[in-house]
């Protein structure tokens, strides 16, 4: 396990876990291990700038349903659930390599969508999230975020996301989220992606609008920040936060955030 060439994930993993040399993961001992289940580059056709390029296959694997076994009856009783993500590094045409992206449904009795919580484990990422455009196309946010170990980015209510590896190592996430929902994938689908593409030019990461989209918001950049209202700080594990008692019901309540949401300029819904 902590054999060389092994790179251990820990640090923000918050458990022993390692990214293995043939690009999967390594669980420790006393730590859940699920099946990987892979996407693969037919699996994205449809939301690739360029369908039937060449690329990496699978493009990447999710570890769903992790985390200390001793952790696991608490994680159950909050209705949350920790996944881990590898997205390997390469390109199709000059687009990079991504996840296929979705939204996320309406809690029930509740005016919000489930947000959810990333923090990189390896690697460098894009976030990637957009606001409408689910039904009419008109986009009404475009957020970037440019994001590196540690770093820990919260998904707001309404908004679509793509994670995309722009760097030359895989590209590994944990997320927290609600266990018991159906992303939405079709309104991507139906849209050929995001209304921008994460493409390499002369070297650089440019954004590419998607013709499929009446209206392209310039894109935003989102820095690095800290949560103190969900008890979350960059630069440490967001699963021993969880373990510390950070109060994530959030994720499973939206309306407990109102404020938060409010703050970060995202309006309820019907
Ligand atoms: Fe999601």
């Amino acid at each position: 396990m902590a054999d060389r060439g092994n790179i251990s994930l820990a640090r923000f993993a918050g458990f022993d876990v390692w990214l293995g040399e043939d690009g999967r993961l390594i669980f420790g001992e006393g730590v859940i291990a699920p099946e990987p289940s892979a996407r693969r580059l037919e699996d994205l056709s449809q939301v690739l700038l360029y369908p039937g390029e060449p690329g990496p296959d699978p493009l990447y694997l999710m570890y769903r349903d992790t985390g200390l076994v001793s952790d696991r009856r608490a994680m159950e009783d909050a209705g949350l659930r920790y996944d881990i993500t590898v997205i390997y590094p390469g390109k199709i045409g000059s687009e990079y390599v991504k996840t296929l992206g979705h939204y996320h449904p309406k809690a029930p009795g509740h005016p919000w969508t489930y947000p959810e919580i990333y923090q990189v484990l390896h690697g460098r990422a894009h976030f990637l999230m957009q606001r409408g455009g689910e039904v009419s196309g008109q986009v009404e946010d475009f957020v970037v975020a440019d994001f590196s170990e540690g770093d820990i980015l919260l998904i707001p209510p309404f908004y679509g996301h793509v994670t995309v590896n722009p760097g030359d190592v895989p590209l590994v996430l944990a997320n927290w989220i609600a266990r018991d929902f159906q992303s939405v994938y079709e309104p991507i689908k139906l849209r050929k992606g995001l209304a921008f593409y994460d493409v390499e030019y002369k070297g650089q990461s440019i954004f590419m609008p998607n013709d499929s989209y009446g209206e392209h918001p310039k894109p935003r950049l989102a820095k690095p920040r800290d949560y103190p209202e969900i008890g979350l700080r960059q630069g440490e594990s967001m699963y021993k936060a969880w373990q510390r008692g950070a109060d994530l019901s959030f994720l499973v309540k939206p309306s407990r955030q109102e404020s938060l949401w409010a703050e970060l300029g995202v309006p309820p819904g019907d």
